[in-house]
């Protein structure tokens, strides 16, 4: 990791986005540098000119490094890592995979958690599955909150490390302690943390985790990473998708059967390639371990010292012209929100002023800055919304 802090006015240029708006919305999808894109132009090349047998040659060497890298990102093991298609989708394969260790048992998450995985839960009642959803009071989840709901019965806890409603960093190790010292264990959905906050899944006590690549991680939507800690894998957390290789051992599908084996047999990938389906995106992974280089270049910590520096004064600077903040002073994500008096009007201004923001929940401002965003992009938000 990079221990000189980077230049990031020069890293301005890396992204052709701060050119065409003071682009304040990483926190819906954030940019690709031109190192990805120019990654994905030469993958590219080699479908639209080269493409046959044998398959794309570097893929081996670019699935390895992408899991490799992200694994590095989070303090996970590359065997605990697999590709997977979408955070929700990720949250919910776990959940299905989990059927024997859950059942009789209670999930116990919290409100700034996010809504989809919420709605997997909920649509789970009708399976028996017992829902413990913690209320936030004042936009913080409060320890006591999640203590007095955790108890013995417990076999999982789940949680959106960054919330994607106010960016509230959770207090993860705490929240993992409980969990462990009730026996259960912590799902960590990472999207709004992975490439903007350190995590170090070891040392917070994340068991399982998934995010994609479409935000922090500059990357592209429909491809990511799931963690499940080497232990879990096969035994508390089942693959419940097929993956791995199929064989037909009767004619016309092959000139000899083996007598020695069955008409329909199937050999199950080792490791964490268990949960992955099929052929992941390879567009996805050239974008990620392009990105992945990229992020770990920066260094995260130097991202998020540079974030923080634009964070702070959002939190500083909007409440004086009326917009509320819903964010906890001095939390450490890349997410602000405010309550806007007037949410067309806002974005009216903002949207004239080539300032991209993002309005939701009604009447929430959510304010999202990236490793590229200056003082200029807030001076620019500012003049807009006075
Ligand atoms: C906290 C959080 N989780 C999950 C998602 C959805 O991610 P995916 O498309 O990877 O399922 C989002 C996207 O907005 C998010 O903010």
């Amino acid at each position: 990791m990079n221990v000189d802090a980077p230049d990031f006015t020069a890293l301005r240029a890396d992204f052709p986005r701060a050119r065409t708006a003071a682009y304040l919305d990483n926190a819906s999808s954030h940019p690709i540098s031109v190192h990805s894109a120019a990654a994905l132009h030469r993958y590219i090349g080699w479908l639209t000119d080269e493409v046959g047998d044998p398959w794309w040659p570097q893929w081996a060497a670019t699935r390895d490094e992408a899991k490799l890298l992200f694994a590095q990102l989070i303090n996970a093991r590359p065997e605990e890592i697999a590709f997977a298609r979408s955070t929700v989708e990720s949250e919910s394969n776990l959940l299905n995979g989990m059927g024997e260790y859950l059942a009789g048992g209670n999930v116990v998450t919290n409100d700034l958690h996010y809504g989809a995985a919420l709605y997997n839960y909920q649509m789970r009642l009708q399976d028996g599955l017992e829902l413990r959803v913690v209320k936030n009071r004042n936009w913080r989840i409060e320890l006591e909150d999640m203590a007095k709901a955790i108890d013995h019965n417990t076999r999982l806890v789940s949680i959106s490390l960054v919330s994607n409603v106010n960016g509230l960093l959770a207090q993860v190790k705490e929240i993992s302690e409980l969990a462990h010292a009730h026996g259960a264990l912590l799902y960590a959905d990472i999207i709004q943390a992975a490439g903007a906050v350190p995590i170090d899944v070891r040392a917070m006590g994340i068991d399982m985790a998934a995010c994609s690549t479409f935000k922090w991680l500059m990357g592209v939507k429909g491809f990511g990473f799931l963690y499940v800690r080497a232990d879990l894998q096969n035994t508390v957390v089942k693959p419940t998708q097929h993956s791995g290789g199929v064989r037909q051992n009767y004619p016309p599908w092959t000139a000899a059967p083996d007598p020695a084996i069955p008409e329909i047999s199937h050999t199950p990938v080792p490791g964490p390639g268990c949960y992955e389906v099929s052929y992941p995106s390879y567009e996805g992974a050239v974008c990620a371990q392009e990105s992945l280089r990229y992020i770990l270049r920066l260094g995260v910590p130097h991202i998020r010292a540079h974030v923080r520096g634009l964070a702070e004064r959002l939190q500083e600077e909007l409440p004086a012209i009326g917009y509320t903040s819903i964010t906890p002073r001095g939390n450490e994500s890349s997410i602000l929100a405010f309550v806007a008096k007037d949410p067309e009007a806002t974005m009216a201004r903002t949207r004239a002023a080539g300032v991209h923001v993002a309005m939701r929940y009604g009447d929430k401002l959510r304010l999202s800055p990236s490793v590229y965003n200056n003082h200029e992009d807030i001076d620019r938000l500012l003049a807009a919304l006075r």
